[in-house]
C-alpha cells in the first residue's frame, strides 16, 4: 500500500502545487489532513488507507477549480486519479465518499467512519493553522481584511459542529485556542505565521 499511497500523493501534489486558487497553502493542508485522518482512523479502528487517501484527496477539487462545489468537483477529479494509480476498486467508492461529505458548510451525512475521520481531520487542520487560513484569505482569495475575521469565525464554528463527538474529546480545547488566536490576528497582536513543512 505504501507505493500506492506515494503514487496518489504525487498526483495530488502536482495538482496542489499548480493551484491558481490556493497556491500557498493547499499542499501542506492536504498532507496535514491525511496524517490526522489516519491518526483518527487508528484510534477509532477505521481503515487507515481509506482515511489517509481520503485526506490527501479531500480538497483536490478546490485546488483545481476553486472552493465552489469542491466536494463534487473533487469526486470527479479523484476518480481518474485513483484508477490511474491502480487503486483497488473496492476502496474507490469509500474514498470518494470521504471527499463528498468532508465540508463543514454542507449538510452531507457521513457514510463511513473514515469519512467522519477526514472531516474531523480537515477541521483539526483549520484549528491548528488559523494563521494559514488568514494568509490564504488575504493572498490567494483576496478577501477584504474587514471580512476575513467573520468568514473564518463562521468557518471554524461550522467545522466544530461537524466534528464527531468521539473526536471532539481528543481535541480538547483546540477550538477555543483557535478562536483566541483568530482574535489576536484580527487585532494585530499576532502576526500570522507560515506553516513549516518538509
Ligand atoms: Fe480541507
Amino acid at each position: 500500500m505504501e507505493v500506492l499511497i506515494k503514487k496518489i500523493q504525487n498526483a495530488v501534489r502536482d495538482v496542489c502545487i499548480g493551484s491558481k486558487f490556493y497556491r500557498h497553502t493547499i499542499w501542506p493542508h492536504a498532507l496535514g489532513v491525511a496524517k490526522s485522518a489516519k491518526d483518527f482512523a487508528e484510534t477509532l479502528g477505521a481503515d487507515l488507507f481509506v482515511a489517509q487517501v481520503g485526506g490527501l484527496l479531500h480538497d483536490i477539487g478546490a485546488a483545481k477549480f476553486g472552493k465552489d462545489d469542491h466536494h463534487i468537483t473533487g469526486v470527479q477529479l479523484a476518480s481518474p486519479i485513483l484508477l490511474q494509480c491502480a487503486c483497488p476498486l473496492e476502496f474507490i467508492g469509500v474514498i470518494l465518499s470521504c471527499i463528498y461529505s468532508h465540508r463543514g458548510s454542507q449538510n452531507i451525512p457521513f457514510q463511513t467512519q473514515e469519512a467522519m475521520c477526514v472531516a474531523a481531520a480537515d477541521a483539526k487542520d483549520h484549528f491548528d493553522y488559523v494563521d494559514e487560513l488568514w494568509l490564504s484569505h488575504m493572498r490567494d482569495l483576496n478577501t477584504p481584511t474587514l471580512f476575513i475575521f467573520q468568514e473564518l469565525s463562521d468557518k471554524l464554528e461550522r467545522d466544530w459542529k461537524k466534528t464527531d463527538p468521539q473526536i471532539k474529546v481528543m481535541l480538547d480545547g483546540i477550538y477555543d485556542r483557535a478562536k483566541q488566536r483568530l482574535v489576536g490576528i484580527a487585532d494585530g497582536c499576532i502576526k500570522p505565521r507560515e506553516r513549516f513543512y518538509e
